[in-house]
């Protein structure tokens, strides 16, 4: 070889072996226009998740089979639990051969995750600490209910056991920086649907010193009248009292964790039935009325989170998409309901969604999935929609359903580019009895001057102009799809496919796209 393309192979060889080398930005929220975002690798990222059974990722073996299917649902994300249980054996000996094989399951498949960290807390008990730590009980107090029972929790009014989690969580975090340069794990969230129950509050010794010291001078939060914390909030003092206690706690946590590797964090909340009280529901966790507590006391936390179990998605997600706190949605009801994808389309489209995961992923099957070929659609529509949400130019529909299971069936009204939209979940085509109305869904976002692309399923779409003055026609209606971010049309629309020209409709029994142009006329 002569010697000038010795040294350019030399010098290529150099500069991809440095490239592969220099670590990605670290991922991180940004605002831009009308949205809050997740960064990753400079650009914005929506979350196509799915969240692994809590006991999976435990092993490295039981998961072989499984990131490959994870693939196949076209998830671009995992949410895997990393429980303190399996870092720290041994009090101060960490081992993280599983974190690191999981990590390696996760790059060979080429996804990301999110990693749920299972320490003090998951689902309110404390069944993830290590074994030194549950059998130590002098030294890592307990809580306890009401009436004195002692409970497998710890107290988050010991600072021994704050002290322990955060050192814990901080090794991890460490960790991840050391061996995560490519950015496979995204954010992390902190302790799991952390909350008091079955009393409103903690009534261990250390609780109630605190409760005694605390309650004529923590904080009012703005607006209150002042006072003791109990004359201020009447029986919410207990759970207020909860949350403010929790969200210290977990701060601690998180800063710790984030002094090592700031990636974002957030925390998620197990919501309350309406009507039931604090302590029936996990006491003082991230929920919209202690949303003020909750961003006072823990700062590092990034994002408060919503697990959506029940069938109101539409206002429950609602409730937690409010200025400064994005929506994302760890756990949307378990994998495998017929209304998910109608729920993914509505976050991303109407509240600006930075992600969406249905809970116990790997426990559905691959085949014809209604999920993964949602996932498919939005992953090929990304780069248009996280623009559209920056821009304000993005719309989402749903039929909201009630808690109670009933679906409102009113046309949903949309107001985008010049045109009002009307948006029928009924489709006229397909016998009701066939119909699977809470699983209708889909957006529209604005491409173009009078060029929209509707994406979803089950939803008739008609038009007029905003100012009233005329009627909207169809001048195009190309269906087609988006492969590596480039939209390939397949099909002009008209006749029949338009009800010549009078409507847009994405059939119920599959999803689909379509780039509509309209036109005025008088
Ligand atoms: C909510 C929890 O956060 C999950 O880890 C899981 O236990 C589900 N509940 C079970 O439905």
């Amino acid at each position: 070889m002569p010697l000038r393309k010795l040294l350019a192979a030399i010098v290529l060889f150099l500069a991809t072996a440095a490239a592969a080398q220099s670590p990605q930005p670290v991922p991180q929220f940004r605002t831009v226009g009308d949205a809050r975002q997740l960064f990753v690798n400079n650009h914005p990222f929506l979350i196509l998740g799915g969240e692994l059974a809590n006991s999976s990722s435990s092993s490295l073996r039981y998961m072989q089979p499984i990131w490959p299917r994870l693939k196949l649902l076209n998830l671009n994300t995992v949410l895997v639990p990393i429980s303190w249980e399996m870092i720290e054996p041994e009090e101060g000996r960490f081992d993280f051969a599983v974190t690191d094989g999981l990590l390696e399951g996760a790059r060979r498949n080429g996804l990301h995750i999110v990693a749920l960290w299972f320490g003090s807390w998951k689902n309110s008990m404390s069944s993830y600490v290590p074994a030194w730590v549950k059998r130590d009980e002098r030294r890592f107090p307990r809580a306890q209910a009401a009436d004195g029972t002692t409970l497998e929790m710890l107290s988050a009014f010991s600072l021994a056991n704050e002290d322990a989690d955060a050192r814990a969580f901080a090794a991890l975090m460490r960790h991840l920086r050391q061996v995560d340069p490519q950015r496979t794990v995204l954010m992390v969230q902190v302790e799991n649907e952390i909350g008091m129950i079955p009393s409103a509050r903690d009534h261990s010794e250390l609780s109630n010193a605190a409760f005694a010291k605390q309650v004529p001078t923590v904080l009012v939060p703005k607006g209150k009248a002042g006072g003791t914390w109990a004359q201020v909030f009447g029986s919410d003092a207990d759970e207020r009292f909860m949350a403010w206690n929790d969200a210290r706690y977990t701060e601690r946590v998180a800063a710790a964790g984030k002094a090592e590797y700031p990636l974002p964090m957030y925390v998620n909340a197990a919501l309350a039935q309406r009507g039931a009280l604090a302590g029936q529901y996990p006491s003082g966790g991230p929920l919209p009325h202690l949303f003020d507590i909750w961003r006072a006391g823990a700062p590092s936390i990034d994002m408060l989170s919503p697990d959506i179990y029940f069938p109101n998605f539409v206002e429950w997600a609602r409730k937690y998409a409010v200025p400064g706190n994005p929506l994302f949605v760890p756990e949307a009801s378990r994998a495998g309901q017929e209304e998910e994808s109608s729920n993914a389309f509505f976050a991303f489209g109407a509240l600006n969604a930075i992600g969406f995961s249905p809970f116990s992923i790997d426990s559905i099957s691959t085949e014809g999935q209604p999920l993964g070929q949602a996932y498919a659609m939005l992953g090929g529509m990304t780069q248009l929609i996280v623009q559209a949400q920056q821009r304000g130019t993005i719309r989402g529909f749903r039929p909201p359903v009630a808690f109670n299971g009933t679906i409102d069936e009113t046309p949903a009204a949309a107001t985008l580019g010049g045109h009002r939209f009307n948006v029928s979940f009924i489709d006229p085509w397909t016998p009701r009895d066939q119909q699977h109305i809470a699983s209708h869904g889909g957006l529209v976002l604005q491409c173009g001057p009078d060029e929209f692309l509707f994406a979803g399923s089950g939803i008739t779409i008609t038009f007029a102009p905003a100012d009233g003055a005329g009627y909207d026609g169809i001048e195009s209606a190309w269906e087609g799809r988006f492969e590596q971010g480039q939209w390939k049309p397949r099909r002009l629309l008209n006749g029949d496919e338009t009800h010549q020209g009078r409507h847009v409709r994405l059939p119920p029994d599959r999803f689909s796209i379509q780039r509509v142009r309209l036109y005025r006329y008088h």
